[in-house]
């Protein structure tokens, strides 16, 4: 009896709606067309490391394009090259990335499909490069992975984020009140300023554009000079005024990626009312935009994403990651997707265009 052919799969880091849409899309015809077992990994790269997984069968995976999460579940806080233990009350670090190749090596598995962010895919760059066949699919409500024009998961956060500016726009206009919307994009602002210019923000506050208090004040003065009572501040939660620093809400030592940003909004909130006697409420809508359902347009990629993973794997094009280029589907080297983050080019046309509509950037 021949053995059948298996392929691991995993996903890392932070959730992000599309996740299960590209499992689907990569299990369907591994297990029906070619014949493969696919295990999965449970909970990133702690699965491997603590050998949970699960053969995943055709009605697995089938039913889940349209759901958010990851039937795999994931973690952030695993790392084989920097995992943490505890001894005692200490925190102790170890690299366990030999017995993690061991464990793929004992398993039969001809290669690991990544899907992740900057993290894990740095971390599957690094097993690749220690000979472990590896295809990365990049992933992040941010949008700040390089070498891909968009990941998936970008759209949906910007639908929830739009969706609650419009929320807030109502009662804004009724309470006479500023509305300030913190959202999520860590170092990156193309949440912000995408969702800024779908929900009509008056002010969008993103990292690559520190943001000066008296520009603001001066944007709400003209707004009411026009009769308009209420403004509407979108800002990125990695955003900060010139030459001030960004807010930090925790740090999570074990994770890859240990800064947790948040608290700009209520930051703005303090100011904008102590110095304006405006009226001002801020709203953090937090992980909101990473849980429920994909969009249509994030459903669509995470299948050509999980399409394209498989066709890399089957052509044997291992340290590779699936990559948007325009309209095409193709692929990049994972060393050159990683460790550079991609921030909103100054001279984006979007930036331009919503300041064409009196949109403020603070500056
Ligand atoms: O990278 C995705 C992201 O949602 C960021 O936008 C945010 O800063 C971070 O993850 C939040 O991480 P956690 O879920 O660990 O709080």
């Amino acid at each position: 009896m021949t053995k059948k052919r298996r392929l691991g799969i995993l996903t890392g880091g932070g959730d992000c709606p599309g996740l299960n849409a590209v499992i689907r899309a990569i299990a369907k015809p591994a297990i029906q067309e070619y014949g493969f077992e696919v295990i999965g990994f449970e909970d990133g790269y702690l699965g491997l490391i603590e050998k949970r997984f699960r053969i995943l069968s055709d009605t697995d995976v089938s039913g889940i394009l349209s759901r958010g999460g990851t039937i795999l579940g994931t973690s952030n806080r695993s790392n084989p090259f920097k995992q943490t233990y505890r001894k005692g009350r200490e925190t102790v670090f170890k690299d366990v990335s030999k017995a993690v190749l061991k464990t793929v090596a004992g398993m039969n598995l001809e290669g690991l499909i990544a899907i992740g962010g900057d993290g894990t895919l740095s971390i599957a760059e690094r097993l690749f490069n220690m000979g472990l066949n590896v295809i990365g699919v990049p992933k992040t409500i941010d949008n700040d992975l390089s070498d891909t024009d968009v990941t998936f998961g970008f759209d949906s956060a910007v639908a929830v984020a739009t969706e609650a500016l419009d929320r807030l726009h109502t009662t804004a206009e009724s309470h006479h009140r500023v509305m300030i919307l913190e959202v999520m994009g860590r170092y990156a602002g193309w949440i912000a300023l995408y969702a800024g210019v779908a929900g009509g923000g008056d002010a969008i506050l993103i990292p690559e554009i520190p943001f000066h208090m008296p520009s603001l004040y001066r944007l709400f003065s003209h707004r009411l000079k026009l009769g308009k009572k209420f403004s509407i501040v979108v800002v990125a939660e990695g955003a900060y005024p010139f030459k001030g620093e960004r807010k930090v809400a925790r740090l999570v030592k074990e994770s890859t990626d240990p800064v947790r940003l948040g608290g700009i909004a209520a930051f703005l909130a303090e100011e904008i009312e102590s110095h304006t006697r405006l009226e001002t409420r801020s709203t953090v809508l937090g992980h909101l935009q990473r849980g429920g359902s994909p969009t249509a347009y994030d459903r669509i990629l995470a299948t050509q994403f999980g399409n394209g993973a498989l066709r890399l794997f089957l052509d044997g094009k291992f340290g590779e990651m699936v990559a948007l280029h325009g309209n095409e589907i193709n692929s990049v080297k994972l060393r050159d997707a990683i460790g550079k983050l991609k921030t909103v080019p100054l001279n984006h046309a979007l930036i331009q265009t919503a300041r064409s509509v009196g949109t403020s950037f603070g500056d």
